[in-house]
């Protein structure tokens, strides 16, 4: 990357999709965090996400050269064994295996019953579920159209083609991903933090819901204790959270940066309707990016001040981040 600065008006993030629907996604936010590393002079050798799950904003900085390397953890051993096959010489293995796999309720509910132990055969567990299930959700929900296939059927989100040329592109990256690890946060974090250039993009499990949508999720304890860890790191950070009232208790006393950003979420546990949601961001960068004055710098947050905000904003409920994002300050 150059020296990291970047005028708002040549902000190119290119929105390339992950190869996962996966809930909870955020290649959405992928240029609001790229305008932030620009306010911030942040020069990222490697952008890390302890929580990477599709890892959309970690592909999508890599392929606009916004950074020069990345690194992706997940706990989930389908979700890091995906990875580890994409970026990696079995990703023509996996793309072949893309344009033949059977697309059936019998294939579904083999892979689903299945317990392979190679990255490989893990891989196309994690990529064949998450394409055919309903809303992306790996453990936890049924085929995409129902067991009867009646109004549609699970090959909908399965564009052969696509997924496969997806694939083998991404692959080519291979020499950008510095690591891939299937790790407990904390451990990916302690294994990375002397680097040089270490940027950490904290993507946690949900407060709410969580338990719906992945394997893997936090209880209250784990919120605190990821809490008590980031407040000590020196390391550049950001951090995505729902906007859940217990989350804004528990950042309220951090000396960090915040954001509320509005945005349309289409995979959701309830009713798997669209609806608008808020994203939490913080960081411990003096700056977060802000509609109407780059580059103001918030410290702490006031959830009673943010809620008299609220109800004068909520009529911009639809507007996408760069027109409706919330200023949260004391
Ligand atoms: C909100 S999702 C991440 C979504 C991702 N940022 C994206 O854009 O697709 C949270 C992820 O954290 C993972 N996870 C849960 N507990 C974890 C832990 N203790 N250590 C590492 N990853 C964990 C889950 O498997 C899940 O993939």
């Amino acid at each position: 990357m150059g020296d990291g600065v970047v005028d708002k008006e040549d902000l190119v993030v290119a929105y390339t999709r992950s190869i996962l629907r996966y809930p909870g996604g955020k290649t959405r936010f992928a240029p609001f965090i790229q305008e932030a590393l620009s306010l911030n002079k942040a020069r990222v050798r490697v952008f890390a996400e302890p929580f990477c799950g599709g890892a959309g904003v970690a592909i999508s900085l890599l392929e606009a050269g916004q950074v020069d390397s990345v690194a992706l953890n997940d706990s989930d051993p389908l979700i890091a064994a995906l990875w580890r096959v994409v970026f990696s010489e079995d990703a023509q293995w996996l793309a072949e295996q893309v344009r033949v796999v059977p697309l059936s309720v019998d294939e579904w509910k083999r892979l689903k019953a299945s317990t392979p132990t190679s990255d490989r055969d893990l891989a196309l567990k994690a990529l064949y579920l998450n394409r055919t299930s309903f809303n992306g959700i790996l453990h936890k929900s049924g085929p995409l159209g129902g067991w009867n296939q009646t109004n549609r059927t699970l090959d909908v989100r399965f564009p052969r083609e696509k997924l496969a040329n997806r694939i083998l592109e991404l692959s080519d990256l291979s020499d950008r991903v510095r690591s891939i690890r299937c790790f407990d946060w904390r451990d990916f974090v302690d294994e990375l933090k002397q680097d040089d250039g270490v940027f950490l993009y904290f993507d946690p499990p949900y407060f709410h819901k969580a338990e719906q949508l992945y394997g893997h999720y936090f209880n209250l304890a784990e919120h605190i204790a990821f809490r008590d860890f980031v407040e000590e790191l020196t390391v550049p950070w950001l951090l995505s959270y729902d906007d859940a009232r217990e989350i804004r208790e528990l950042y309220k006393p951090l000396r960090v940066s915040a954001r509320v950003i509005d945005s349309t979420y289409s995979a959701h546990p309830i009713g798997g309707a669209s609806f608008v949601g808020r994203e939490l961001f913080f960081s411990n960068m003096k700056k977060l990016p802000s509609p109407d004055e780059d580059g103001c710098t918030h410290i702490g947050m006031s959830v009673k001040q943010y809620q008299k905000r609220k109800r004068a904003s909520e009529s911009a409920a639809r507007i996408p981040w760069t027109q409706a994002a919330v200023e949260i300050t004391d």
